[in-house]
């Protein structure tokens, strides 16, 4: 419980390279071959090595980057043993007759052909011995026709997506193009992925995923908790690093990879900071901030200027307790500003970043309105059930969408607490928050639209998103273009905990 803080530097995950191929001028192929393995993991100075899942072995993964419009090919093969080493819950989605490890890939944030989206029953076991129904290739291909951006790729295996997330199969995927090239944002070495996630660790050193639900209630085990919250808190691989920094500009791309734990980020000396972009993408022009929420799965493209700080330590701290009771994980990591530059800092935030077209909700020939809400889990007494529309992830599909549409979703939170949603293939703009009363539905339960009632969307929610907060006891409007790909998507909550049991949802798109 006193793990001493701030005694192993950040490491920045290594760039992934693509595998040797046929190299004729005409075309190019960019192949990657990524390997998920289990390996040891050393996550702090004074810890013993841990057991991990890692893509090519490694935790994050390798971040992967590629060109606007350049598409490349990526194997993700599974070289994973047999066993699970966490406690796997048989009641949930997709676990009852099929093999304890088993993965798929999917990118987040991709716009992608549904083959290669990663779909979760798209699983395969090592080497592709058994696969889930909607396997259809092992090869799976991105075309990377989307602005530059933070991605992120992670598994998403059904009914095991928390264990294998937790195990450490995550990385980055960045998309960059022409338009950003040209704004001299900082880069190399002070641009800075950031991925953050809370662990647990037993006394051995092992990773800890609890195997009960409510210790008090007598239940099978193991069962999953309805949250998870970590009581440490583990950046790029490592307990509360530090990262040192010259008295300079640095471009940071933040992910909260948690499973549950949503933060409300700041500086603790009141630096500010610029942020450029949202989930998928630039912002039209810098916004300042001195704090911002953070729920799983988003990222937040972030420039912190240094200049004015040199010889300072500044701590990157979390203002959201949340459940956990710790009082560990108010702390994220420590910045040490040294006194020199390398060589004189010319990087900038211009005021124009991207040029941005607001999707116009006239546009939208479809309104839905969905609703977050639980039920008492079938499977145990006294465990909660987090559901979409009051659906199973195996009812029949009610999300289908014309190809080439503009729909706007009215998301209903009525539970207690926030719930992050995300939906794939797409991004998205929030119209707006409302808090709503019974008199906001129709008979039907339909959401009754007044767009001049809403609240704004807050100051770094601006851009193109692929998660959004939804506040409880409010409805959260988001407006989408569904473009270019049809087949079978999925949305869901990426509380993991909850995407495992039961929120989740297929989406179709279809000519
Ligand atoms: Cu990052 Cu369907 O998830
Ligand atoms: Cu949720």
């Amino acid at each position: 419980e006193t793990i001493p803080k701030f005694v192993d530097s950040l490491p920045k995950p290594l760039i992934a390279r693509p595998a040797e191929g046929k190299e004729d001028s005409s075309c190019r192929e960019i192949f990657y071959n990524i390997s998920m393995k289990e390996k040891k993991h050393k996550f702090h100075r004074y810890f013993p090595p841990t057991t991990i899942w890692g893509y090519n072995g490694m935790y994050p993964g390798p971040t992967i980057e590629v060109e606007k419009d350049v598409p490349v090919k990526v194997k993700w093969q599974n070289r994973l043993p047999d066993k699970h080493f966490l406690p796997i819950d048989r009641t949930l989605h997709g676990t009852m007759n099929t093999p304890d490890v088993r993965t798929v890939v999917h990118l987040h944030g991709a716009n992608v052909s549904s083959h290669s989206d990663g779909h979760p029953d798209a699983w395969y076991t090592n080497n592709c011995g058994k696969v889930g129904y909607a396997f259809k290739r092992k090869v799976y291909e991105y075309t990377n026709h989307q602005p530059a951006a933070t991605m992120w790729y992670h598994d998403h295996a059904v009914g095991i997506t928390r264990l294998n997330v937790y195990a450490g199969l995550a990385g980055f995927y960045l998309i960059r193009d022409e338009l950003e090239k040209r704004l001299n944002l900082p880069c190399g070495d002070y641009e800075i992925p950031l991925l953050i996630q809370d662990k647990t660790f037993n006394p051995d050193g092992s990773l800890h995923y609890p195997d009960n639900a409510t210790p008090e209630v007598p239940a099978p085990i193991p069962s999953t908790p309805s949250f998870f919250f970590g009581n440490t808190i583990v950046v790029n691989g490592k307990l509360w690093p530090y990262l040192k920094v010259e008295p300079r500009k640095y471009r940071f791309r933040m992910l909260n990879g948690s499973n549950t734990r949503a933060y409300n980020l700041q500086l603790d000396n009141g630096a500010v900071f610029h942020q450029i972009g949202t989930d998928l993408g630039l912002l039209q022009h810098p916004v300042t901030i001195e704090s911002f929420a953070f729920e799983p799965a988003e990222r937040m493209d972030l420039i912190i200027d240094f200049s004015k700080y040199k010889g300072k330590e500044i701590t990157l701290i979390n203002t959201n307790p949340g459940a956990s009771g710790s009082p560990h994980t108010d702390v994220i990591m420590k910045f040490i500003v040294g006194y020199e530059c390398e060589s004189k800092d010319r990087s900038e935030i211009p005021h124009e970043l991207y040029p941005y077209h607001h999707l116009d909700a006239a546009r939208a020939t479809k309104e839905r309105t969905m609703t977050l809400a639980s039920k008492p889990d079938p499977h145990y007494e006294g465990r909660v059930l987090h559901l979409l529309n009051d659906s199973m992830w195996s009812d029949p599909c009610t999300e289908i969408v014309k190809k080439d549409s503009v729909e706007i979703w009215h998301i209903r939170n009525t539970f207690f607490v926030p719930h992050p949603i995300h939906v794939h293939l797409v991004n998205f703009e929030i119209l707006g928050r409302k808090t709503v009363t019974d008199k906001d539905f129709d008979r039907d339960g339909n959401y009754i639209f007044k767009p001049e009632t809403l609240e704004k969307p807050l100051p770094f929610e601006t851009g193109l998103k692929d998660v959004v907060r939804t506040e409880p006891n409010q409805v959260t409007s988001i407006i989408m273009h569904f473009k270019e790909h049809v087949g079978d998507y999925v949305w869901h909550c990426h509380i993991l905990e909850h995407e495992d049991n039961d929120m989740m949802r297929p989406l179709k798109v279809i000519e």
